[in-house]
């Protein structure tokens, strides 16, 4: 590793056409981020999908990956990133010179039941990565270690502000503290050891494949099934929502155009209250699939009314519900991301309304995979996580 210190993009480093793997791939962006490498760019290289298969690790997402690419430029290997020699083994077997390192417990809510999992997967594992990295990859200057993160690590924003690159970190979840530690480490292997790594934070992602315990997913599964769309506290948090595509584009340019040690903050400049993101679903799915047709409000309404429950279920605004806010929740959050769009020339091509629009349309279309994530372990979270907000 020669590029350490250097603050001009690395010529050595042609992402097009490297063998790259991918951690977490089988999850909600990595999925969406290994599309995008095979279908918008001139990728030519190799993808290894390095993926636990956790409960939010689903191969259904890359079917189409798998049929097309699978054992060409394609491979998938189940693995664990705390296990050392397994990360080493397949990083030597397939010559991998770029990791994007995706892999992580991300969901908030967990974090604060259980905060162990975060501490072992997000700390220990993304120090598994490094090391990893350092062993194999000294003395080149063909290599790149990019780390995924979220702009949780900054903290919580009051009505005004923006969270910039040169933010303190202040995290207050379990979820956003271990990521908090896995940046440190990362950046601290660029100043030590000359590991040339990147570090991108990011907003609040929305798109196909998003696993249903996060907001948006969750307010489309439910309000399809007529059941409650639960909105924590007062439903004024605020969260700047970013399409996942528009994310993908952006960790390519930062391959591709991103100076080692450096870090990129990714934003949606999309900052919406959580109740009017609800109410944004529901009307968007007023039009695709009106409450009025749909059967499982019809049999509700019929079950209401045998309980002399009084109203009737009219839209999908009538299952807003208010429940018990999260302990500690961050009321704001805003991404400044000047630098990478003045630096890298990237910038979001999605706005709200189609991103929304083309999420819920996807959601409908996809009725197996729907089925496939709810089964088994989801039900459990459910009933664990909403059963005392009721
Ligand atoms: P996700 O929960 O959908 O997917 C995580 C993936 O990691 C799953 O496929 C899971 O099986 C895998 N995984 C978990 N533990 C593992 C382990 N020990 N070894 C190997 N694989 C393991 O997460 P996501 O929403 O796709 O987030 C991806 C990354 O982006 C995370 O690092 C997250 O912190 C970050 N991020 C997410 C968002 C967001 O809005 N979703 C925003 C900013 C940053
Ligand atoms: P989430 O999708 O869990 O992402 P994050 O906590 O990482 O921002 O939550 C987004 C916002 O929505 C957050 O302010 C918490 C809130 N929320 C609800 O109001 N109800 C819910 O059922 C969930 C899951 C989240």
């Amino acid at each position: 590793m020669n590029n350490g210190n250097s603050n001009t993009a690395n010529e050595d480093l042609v992402p097009g056409l490297a063998n790259i793997l991918v951690t977490g791939g089988a999850g909600f962006i990595g999925s969406n981020f290994i599309r995008y490498a095979f279908a918008k760019t001139d990728f030519k290289g190799t993808i290894v999908n390095y993926d636990k298969l956790t409960y939010a690790g689903n191969l259904l997402n890359l079917t189409d990956i798998e049929e097309k690419f699978g054992g060409k430029n394609y491979f998938f290997e189940r693995g664990d990133i705390l296990d050392y020699e397994k990360v080493k083994q397949v990083v030597t077997k397939f010559k991998i010179n770029i990791i994007v390192h995706f892999a992580a417990e991300s969901h908030v809510d967990r974090s604060i039941f259980g905060p162990k999992d975060f501490v072992e997967t997000n700390i220990n594992g993304t120090f598994n990565l490094i090391e990893v990295s350092r062993q194999l990859w000294t003395g080149r200057s063909d290599v790149r270690f990019h780390h995924i993160s979220t702009d949780e690590v900054y903290g919580s924003l009051g009505d005004t502000g923006f969270f910039y690159e040169t933010t303190s970190y202040d995290p207050r979840s379990p979820y956003s503290a271990s990521k908090a530690a896995s940046d440190h480490l990362v950046r601290a292997y660029y100043h030590t050891y000359g590991l040339p790594v990147t570090i991108s934070n990011c907003s609040n992602n929305y798109g196909p494949c998003h696993f249903p315990e996060k907001l948006i997913p969750l307010v489309i599964l439910n309000a399809l099934e007529g059941k409650p769309l639960p909105v924590y506290g007062d439903g004024k948090n605020v969260r700047d929502w970013l399409y996942v595509e528009d994310h993908c584009e952006a960790i390519w340019m930062i391959l591709n155009k991103g100076i080692a040690g450096e870090t990129y903050n990714i934003g949606g400049e999309c900052e919406k209250k959580n109740i009017e993101v609800v109410r944004e679903i529901c009307s968007v799915l007023e039009r695709l699939c009106p409450a009025k047709d749909n059967p499982a409000l019809r049999t509700l309404n019929a079950a209401r009314s045998r309980m002399d429950q009084s109203g009737e279920l009219q839209s999908y605004q009538d299952l807003i519900t208010f429940v018990t806010d999260r302990p500690g929740h961050d009321r704001r959050y805003a991404i400044n991301c000047d630098k990478i769009k003045n630096e890298l020339g990237w910038t979001q091509r999605h706005d709200f309304e189609n991103g929304l629009k083309d999420t819920i349309a996807w959601y409908l279309n996809n009725a197996d995979w729907v089925k496939n994530v709810r089964s088994g372990e989801y039900a459990k979270w459910i009933e664990k996580n909403y059963i005392r907000r009721s």
